[in-house]
């Protein structure tokens, strides 16, 4: 800071969110001096088309990365650390893949790296786990963490339209890029998930070792059948503690209405953290938007301006589990004869796979069954699966996806 208690902030962006931070910086100016002693101004903005970093990293205190992606975003929050600059990012993906070295270094520079836009947006979930829970034991978190998923399967639901109808409305209603893949994929929730693992567990969690699935072959019939037994879908992200192990992983997954993640509708955001010591508390709200992250980047400016806060060291190293346990609804078309059911019980049977509840409806000469089974470990329902693939009976490849079991309150 200057010896006039300007506090000068080098904006990196000036997209969806640097924009809209730009903006709202000067209409907090006044509270934040109040708040600090300091003033705070914008230093200089860098975009692909104007600014230098070395000139803009001279005149700054604290930098604010938003421009995205890998390089040279990782290359300016690691330069900015390194000569003694707090840093405030959005980016789940420079986090997720480079994370450890990234908070190593601001541990070693001593210096803050805020990121709680990386995440839910505006939802205070880092925050959360990093001070307030930073007491509790955490063994599971439960995310909905992507918001142009949640519209589509919230659209598809209510109206029963098909998957590229509903990612059509959602880009023309402005929740959805352009380039919807790393959203509808799964990818963009599971960069999510490995932050909010390593907060939750103190261990080191890469993208990579995320497990994800996307929504792209949901049918608007699954959700349809589904509702007759009571359960709704979601993308679900899960980062959850397994023996001495952790798994972190994001695919659809049904609710039943019991689940506080359940009414979670639209383009919101939502997280639910599990501890013995406060059993489960959930956190929701906007997900993206520029005006809305922008304001969870401004509330770590304001933050880093009154230290201290770091990301602790990882602790241990766990294991990552991969045969975890889930239920399963199934959806099977299959041949309107006698005996079919009871093929179908015999292969779970087998492989010890109970079912919960069942659908059976008549189609001319073929039929639907729709079932929901209980937790078994996954890979002894894929192997149930498989068998049940080659049965003759039936008339499609089967879908399955996997249900939630717990209900809340
Ligand atoms: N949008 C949201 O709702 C949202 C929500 C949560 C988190 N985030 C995160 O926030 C970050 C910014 O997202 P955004 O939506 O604002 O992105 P955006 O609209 O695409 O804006 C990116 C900005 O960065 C600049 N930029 C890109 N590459 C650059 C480079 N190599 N050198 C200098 N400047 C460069 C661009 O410059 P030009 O103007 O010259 O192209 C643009 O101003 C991302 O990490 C994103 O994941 C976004």
């Amino acid at each position: 800071m200057t010896s006039d208690g300007r506090f000068r902030i080098g904006l990196l962006g000036h997209g969806t969110v640097g924009a809209a931070f730009a903006e709202l910086l000067p209409e907090h100016a006044e509270r934040i001096f109040v708040l600090t002693g300091l003033r705070p101004e914008l230093s200089g903005v860098l975009t692909r088309r104007s600014g230098s970093f070395d000139e803009l990293l001279e005149r700054s205190d604290l930098i604010v990365e938003l421009i995205g992606g890998i390089e040279p975003a990782r290359d300016y929050v690691l330069r900015a650390l390194r000569t003694g600059r707090h840093v405030v990012t959005a980016n789940k993906q420079l986090l997720s893949q480079h994370g450890e070295e990234l908070w190593e270094t601001a541990r070693s520079e001593g210096v803050q790296l805020r990121f709680e836009g990386a995440v839910a947006g505006v939802v205070p979930v880092i925050r959360v786990l990093q001070e307030s829970l930073a007491g509790a034991r955490i063994d599971r978190v439960h995310g909905i963490v992507n918001g142009t998923t949640n519209f589509i399967l919230t659209e598809m639901a209510r109206t029963g339209m098909t998957f590229e109808d509903a990612l059509a409305e959602a880009q023309r209603l402005g929740y959805a890029e352009a380039d919807p893949a790393e959203d509808v994929n799964g990818r963009d929730a599971a960069a999510k998930m490995a932050i909010l693992a390593r907060l939750a567990f103190d261990t080191p969690v890469h993208l990579d070792q995320v497990r994800y699935e996307g929504i792209e072959q949901i049918k608007p019939d699954d959700l349809e059948y589904a509702r007759e037994l009571g359960l709704g879908l979601k993308l679900i992200g899960t980062a959850e503690r397994i023996g001495d192990g952790i798994s972190v992983r994001v695919h659809p997954a049904f609710l039943y209405p019991g689940h506080p993640l359940a009414s979670v509708n639209g383009p919101f955001n939502a997280v639910t953290v599990e501890s013995p010591a406060i059993t489960e508390i959930t956190m929701s709200g906007p997900g993206a938007g520029g005006p809305q992250t922008a304001s969870a980047v401004l509330g770590d400016v304001i933050s880093a301006m009154i230290p201290p806060a770091s990301t602790p060291p990882t602790m241990s190293v766990l294991e990552i589990v991969q045969d975890v346990v889930s239920a399963f609804y199934i959806h099977l078309e299959v041949a309107d004869e006698p005996g079919v059911l009871a093929a179908v019980a015999h292969v779970l049977a087998q492989q010890d796979v109970s079912v919960k509840s069942v659908v059976q409806r008549g189609l001319g000469d073929q039929a639907r069954l729709v079932m929901v089974v209980h937790a078994v470990p996954e890979s002894r329902f894929a192997a149930a699966l498989e068998q049940i693939a080659g049965l003759e009976v039936l008339r499609a490849p089967p879908r399955a996806i996997r249900v939630l079991e717990e209900e809340f309150g």
